[in-house]
């Protein structure tokens, strides 16, 4: 199911979670923490092991006091319970191994025998160079129970021909139905709400075209530049890294038609029919319409930030871009004519994350409005630093004369909800371990989604497209107000 109400608490089978790269920044910050507060929700039964595998020279004793010091403090301070803390890691065991040599899978073979009945997570949180050689070690070990499942990180593959490469690979071992394509943004809450918004109120269906919607805006900024992600970051840039899953993700399921039910493949059914409308981008005209940005060092917040080429893990005439604005277009009756300006970054002014829907003007304005400016109606959904739901709208100013004004009604979920907000990853794993795919990429749409950002990378190359530097703390360079004004239209500001 979508809707965050269906969640419950209730336990998960009894399970193995194999974290592959369990000493890595995405587990330390982001996985681990996140399968701490579902022991804490006491949806992970007593039964339920989580195995951390990478390299580093370690026991299981060791490894927790890594974490202790490496994990614990990206778990919010508020939720934290010393005695959880030390029950859920009595469920987390280390296994050194080098997932390049197959001697070593016996050793996950020994820790796995006699549990074959449970739930088994082989969870890639390494570098996609490293899947297909994990996915045959365990096959090859004889590993992979019916009851098992796979779940890779973003980005699958860095093209559409190596991620189909992969997927074949995979599919080589695992059912379709046992592999899980993780895009952590279709954990988060706002992103299903969107969804519940959409599909859940009769209200906004007449309004979502093109006859009534003028133009869409779609931001991640990020305030955070690469810093020890230098050198993965450097082969990847943020087209890859942020566009091709997380920006065309929310541009989806912001436009994909009704599903006909929450069928997982009901909804993956209508996702894909975006990305396949998608305009390409090709040649000359992604020149006209990307934008390629790095962002430079100099003040920021309070105190003084490096460059991205003063990064010691990036070489010093590095063109990779840090920050994409770019127009899409989607050709149907829906959505022709309407222009989406998605735009990501590092180092940007603050963390936000938020789609702004502008509506078409009034056809005949019969008031006038009180500080003579009239913008049109216009919904902001934002997902990130709060998450929340604005709608602005136009009343009569009190007073004499008829005036008006615009106001916003505001839907501010820490208001409604008022308990802890689920990380995305939460949510994800939970559905991985009861084998729910619903907020997980099908293959063909990953490969639907290389297929349009793939002319937009060879074009770059092509015409050797490099990136303008921008100032850290600011919103990218100048030419991305351009490539938004020239139509008439400007990035939403607060
Ligand atoms: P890191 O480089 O921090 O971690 C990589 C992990 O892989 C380490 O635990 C490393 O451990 C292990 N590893 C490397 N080589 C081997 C090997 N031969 N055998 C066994 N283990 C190995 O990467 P991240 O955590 O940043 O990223 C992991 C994946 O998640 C990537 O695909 C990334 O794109 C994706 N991702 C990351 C995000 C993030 O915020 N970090 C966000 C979204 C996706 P050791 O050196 O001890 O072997
Ligand atoms: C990841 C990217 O997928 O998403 C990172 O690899 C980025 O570069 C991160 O920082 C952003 O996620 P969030 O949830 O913090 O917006």
């Amino acid at each position: 199911m979508i809707a965050s109400a269906d969640f419950t608490d209730s336990p998960v089978e009894p399970f193995d979670f194999i974290l592959f790269g369990g000493t890595g920044d995405l587990s330390v910050r982001k996985l681990l923490p996140a399968l701490y507060f579902r022991h804490c929700a006491d949806q992970l039964p007593e039964d339920g092991r989580i195995i951390c595998a990478a390299r580093s020279e370690m026991d299981s004793d060791e490894f927790r006091k890594f974490l202790e010091e490496e994990s614990k403090q990206h778990i919010d301070a508020d939720h934290f319970d010393d005695a959880q803390w030390q029950a859920f890691l009595d469920r987390v065991l280390y296994l050194k191994i080098d997932v390049t040599d197959q001697s070593d899978y016996a050793k996950l073979k020994d820790l796995l025998d006699g549990r074959e009945s449970h739930v088994r997570v082989f969870y890639l949180s390494v570098a996609p160079s490293l899947f297909t050689a994990i996915t045959d070690g365990v096959n090859e070990a004889g590993l992979i129970t019916p009851q098992s499942r796979v779940a890779l990180e973003k980005p699958l593959g860095r093209d559409q021909e190596s991620a189909d490469k992969i997927n074949d690979d995979l599919a080589a071992v695992f059912d379709e139905t046992q592999i899980f394509r993780i895009d952590h943004y279709l954990g988060k809450e706002t992103v299903q709400n969107l969804m519940a918004l959409r599909f859940g109120n009769a209200l906004f269906e007449p309004l979502w075209r093109n006859e009534r919607i003028s133009d869409v805006q779609i931001t991640i900024a990020e305030s955070l530049g690469v810093d020890s992600r230098g050198r993965f970051y450097d082969q990847t840039g943020a087209l890859r890294d942020m566009v091709q899953n997380h920006l065309l993700q929310l541009l989806v399921i912001l436009t994909m038609e009704p599903p006909v039910s929450v069928d997982p493949d009901a909804v993956r059914d209508e996702k894909i029919k975006v990305l396949r409308a998608l305009k390409p981008l090709v040649g000359r005209d992604v020149i006209e319409n990307t934008v390629r940005g790095q962002y430079k060092g100099g003040a920021y917040e309070s105190g003084t930030v490096p460059g991205y080429l003063d990064n010691d893990d990036i070489p010093n005439d590095s063109t990779t871009e840090t920050f994409v604005a770019l127009k899409a277009e989607i050709g149907s009756w829906r959505w022709e004519g309407v222009p989406f300006y998605l735009r990501t970054g590092k180092r940007m002014e603050q963390k936000q994350t938020e789609i702004i829907v502008n509506f078409k003007k009034v056809p005949h304005s019969i008031f006038e409005t009180a500080d003579g400016l009239s913008e049109p109606n216009q919904l902001i959904i934002r997902l990130q630093p709060n998450e929340e739901i604005r709608m602005r709208i136009y009343v009569k100013a009190w007073g004499d004369e008829i005036k008006l004004r615009p106001v916003h009604l505001n839907l501010d979920f820490n208001d409604v909800f008022q308990k802890r907000r689920m990380i995305a990853y939460e949510r994800l794993i939970v559905d991985v371990l009861r084998g729910n795919p619903v907020l997980f990429m099908r293959r063909d749409e990953v490969s639907a989604a290389w297929a349009w950002i793939d002319p937009i990378q060879q074009a770059w190359q092509q015409f050797q497209y490099k990136p303008k530097g921008y100032r850290s703390g600011s919103m990218g360079p100048s030419a991305a107000s351009s490539l938004i004004s020239r139509d008439g239209f400007s990035w939403y500001e607060e």
